[in-house]
C-alpha cells in the first residue's frame, strides 16, 4: 500500500471546517452543514472515477444521508471490502476530530486506491454515514437495505471514528470475533509504521455495530479507548500525556482544527490504506 499523503488529508479537514463555520458551526444530522460535507465528499469521488449513490433514510424526524462509493473494474463485487466513516457531527460543534479525522482519512484511502490502478481479487466500496450521533442510525438503515445476497457480499467492514485525537492512542477494535483477521491487517499495518498497537473493546459504540449486528466480520482503528484519560503506561508507549484526556473537546465546540494530532492521522489513514490494500488482495499495488 501506499503511503497516504498526510497533506491531503488535512485539505479533506480544512475543508470540513470551512463548511461548518458557513453554516452555523456544525455538520450535524439534518443540518446544510451535513449536506455540504456529503457533496464535498461526493465530488471528490465522481472526478477520481468512482461510482457513487446516496442512500437516503430517516431519523427524528429529518432526512439523512449516506454515501455509497463502488470502483468499477477492480476485483470480484460478489466479494467486496468495505471502508467507512461517520460524516456527521454533534450540534455542539463542527467535529473535526469526530468524526471530520475518519471522513477525510477514508476518503484520502479511496482516491490513493483509484489513482494507485490497484486491482486485488475483492471489490472495494466506500461509506459515509449519516446520523451516527443519533445511535448509529445511517450504518444500520444501510446495513437493513442490503438482500440477504448483498450482505453476503461483504466479507469485511472497516471503521474509522476519531482517528485524529491531539493526546492520540493507537487502538484496533477488537469487539467482533469474526474480525480477527481484520484485527491482524491492522496490528500488521502499525508495525510497519513501528507502532505497538492495543486491541480496544469499543461495546459497539460506532458504525461497526451495524455491520456485526448482519455478521458482517467488522473492524476498526481509533485515537481512543473508552477509558476516561491516557494510562502511565500507554503515554510511555505512545509518547502521550498520561492521565489526560485522549480527547478533551469530545462532543464539544472546541473539536476544530486545532484539536488534531496530525501525526496520529496519518499514521492510522497509512494503516487504513495498508488493510485495504491486503484485504482485498492487491499482489502488486501501483504506488501513486
Ligand atoms: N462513536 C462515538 C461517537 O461518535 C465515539 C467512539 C469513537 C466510539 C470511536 C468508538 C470508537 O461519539
Ligand atoms: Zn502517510
Ligand atoms: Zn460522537
Ligand atoms: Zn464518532
Amino acid at each position: 500500500a501506499p503511503d497516504v499523503d498526510g497533506a491531503k488529508i488535512e485539505a479533506h479537514l480544512e475543508e470540513f471546517a470551512r463548511i461548518a463555520e458557513d453554516n452555523g458551526g456544525n455538520r450535524a444530522h439534518g443540518t446544510a452543514g451535513y449536506k455540504a460535507s456529503l457533496d464535498y465528499v461526493k465530488a471528490k469521488l465522481d472526478a477520481a472515477g468512482y461510482t457513487t449513490r446516496i442512500h437516503q433514510f430517516t431519523s427524528g424526524g429529518r432526512t439523512g444521508f449516506n454515501l455509497i462509493a463502488d470502483l468499477p473494474g477492480r476485483g470480484d463485487p460478489n466479494q467486496v471490502v468495505m471502508l467507512g466513516a461517520h460524516l456527521d457531527s454533534v450540534d455542539e460543534g463542527p467535529g473535526i476530530n469526530d468524526n471530520a479525522s475518519g471522513s477525510a482519512g477514508v476518503l484520502e484511502v479511496a482516491l490513493a486506491y483509484a489513482a494507485s490502478g490497484a486491482k486485488g481479487d475483492k471489490a472495494i466500496r466506500f461509506g459515509w454515514w449519516g446520523a451516527e450521533e443519533d445511535g448509529l442510525v445511517g450504518s444500520k438503515a444501510y446495513v437493513n437495505s442490503l438482500s440477504a445476497a448483498e450482505k453476503a457480499k461483504v466479507t469485511a467492514y472497516l471503521n474509522f471514528d476519531m482517528i485524529g485525537s491531539p493526546n492520540p492512542g493507537y487502538f484496533v477494535y477488537n469487539d467482533d470475533a469474526k474480525g480477527g483477521f481484520i484485527t491482524q491487517a491492522f496490528q500488521e499495518g502499525f508495525a510497519a509504521e513501528r507502532i505497538e498497537s492495543e486491541g480496544v473493546g469499543l461495546r459497539g459504540r460506532s458504525d461497526h455495530a451495524s455491520f456485526m449486528a448482519a455478521g458482517i466480520p467488522s473492524g476498526g482503528t481509533a485515537t481512543l479507548s473508552l477509558a476516561a484519560t491516557m494510562s502511565q503506561a500507554q503515554a510511555q508507549r505512545w509518547g502521550g500525556e498520561a492521565g489526560q484526556p485522549f480527547d478533551p473537546c469530545y462532543h464539544k465546540d472546541c473539536d476544530t482544527l486545532d484539536n488534531i494530532s496530525a501525526a496520529a492521522l496519518d499514521t492510522h489513514t497509512d494503516v487504513a490504506a495498508y488493510a485495504a490494500w491486503k484485504l482485498t488482495g492487491v499482489k502488486a499495488p501501483v504506488e501513486p
